[in-house]
């Protein structure tokens, strides 16, 4: 009998039709009353796979899966799966660490970039005809050589700092320890660091310990020539304070993948040329969304035959 598993929110069609396969699988997204559902059939699931970018795995679904022996999930983040009901259940937990490294540490650049030499406007400006038209588009501010601040020397955050050598920019990070054996100087002091940046990059986990770590001290302390980019999670910036110091240019711009209510973005951000705003898309690529698919696969198949999984947090 083919293990019977939960799937919360929609996956790619490539992770969903293997999964439709390789299990007796059912998409809670198929529900017109998911509660009704859950507490009617929840008892019958060994298995869930989730999205850390997405729903996760909160208590109250947990607790309606009491036969739930597995949670696969799409992504790296864990500020979406109640962790410690898991461990009390002794459910394992896996998910797609380091996949994703590059792709992430990329967008980091990518929006560094776009906002830095303002691509976005750029390309809108060409679209309407205005450099036709004769106008001058306005000077950018340069990147390569910039000093770069890292929020978060994890596996992604040392990928960006790696990634910054070929932009010949000095790196320096802040993360509660400092990491062993890295080349690039730790700053115990947030406020410090942000001062020290041109750029601050914020690549913490996110949660609950992360919460408005960035919150207007340290955007003052950034300055009105320093850039702010997010590819961590919207909870790690006080939302209102950045859009405060946007406005009143105390900042000189930011770079956003991540919002602190998505998929909805302050409507002031929208009106702003100094900001570049993406849709939580940071490991959106092909060929690293292809590796998370499988590595959720993977995950779940190393569990049935031997209960232990590929990559664990639990
Ligand atoms: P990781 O290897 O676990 O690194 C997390 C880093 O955060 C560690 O360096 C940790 O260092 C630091 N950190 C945790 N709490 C902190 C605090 N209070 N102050 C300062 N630093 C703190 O994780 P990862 O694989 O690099 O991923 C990082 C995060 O990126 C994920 O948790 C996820 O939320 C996000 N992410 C976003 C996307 C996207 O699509 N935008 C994609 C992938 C991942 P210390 O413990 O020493 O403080
Ligand atoms: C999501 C992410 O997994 O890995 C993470 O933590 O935020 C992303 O890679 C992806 O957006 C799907 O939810």
């Amino acid at each position: 009998m083919k293990p019977r598993v939960l799937q919360v929110g929609r996956l790619l069609p490539a992770l969903e039709q293997p999964l439709a396969q390789q299990y007796d699988l059912h998409r809670l997204a198929d529900e017109a009353e998911p509660d009704a559902f859950l507490a009617q059939h929840g008892a019958g699931f060994v298995g869930l796979v989730t999205s850390a970018g997405g729903m996760g795995a909160p208590a109250a679904l947990i607790t309606a899966l009491p036969s739930l022996k597995v949670i696969s999930s799409f992504g790296v983040g864990l500020d979406r799966i109640d962790l410690g009901l898991a461990r009390e259940r002794g459910i394992a937990v896996g998910y797609t660490p380091d996949v994703l490294n590059d792709c992430v540490a990329d967008t980091a650049f990518a929006l560094m970039l776009a906002v830095a030499r303002r691509v976005p406007e750029a390309d809108r400006f060409v679209r309407a005809g205005r450099w036709a038209g004769g106008a001058t588009f306005g000077l950018g501010r340069k990147v390569s050589g910039a000093r770069l601040g890292v929020v978060g020397l994890g596996r992604i955050g040392q990928t960006i700092a790696r990634r910054a050598s070929g932009f010949d920019m000095p790196v320096r990070y802040h993360s509660r320890r400092p990491v062993d054996g890295v080349p690039w100087q730790h700053e115990p002091s947030l406020l410090e660091l942000a001062s020290w940046a041109d750029y601050l990059v914020v690549i913490t986990a996110g949660g609950a310990g992360t919460r408005h770590l960035i919150d207007s001290a340290v955007l003052d302390a950034l300055g009105p020539r320093g850039f702010l980019i997010n590819v961590s999670r919207g909870s790690v910036v006080d939302e209102s304070a950045l859009v405060r110091a946007l406005v009143e240019h105390r900042i000189a711009g930011a770079g956003l993948d991540v919002f602190e209510h998505e998929p909805r973005v302050p409507q002031q951000l929208m009106a702003l040329d100094n900001v570049v705003l993406l849709p939580h898309v940071a490991s959106a690529t092909q060929e690293t969304r292809a590796a998370m698919a499988q590595r959720v696969l993977d995950n779940l198949a190393a569990f049935f035959a031997d209960g232990r999984l590929i990559t664990a947090v639990l």
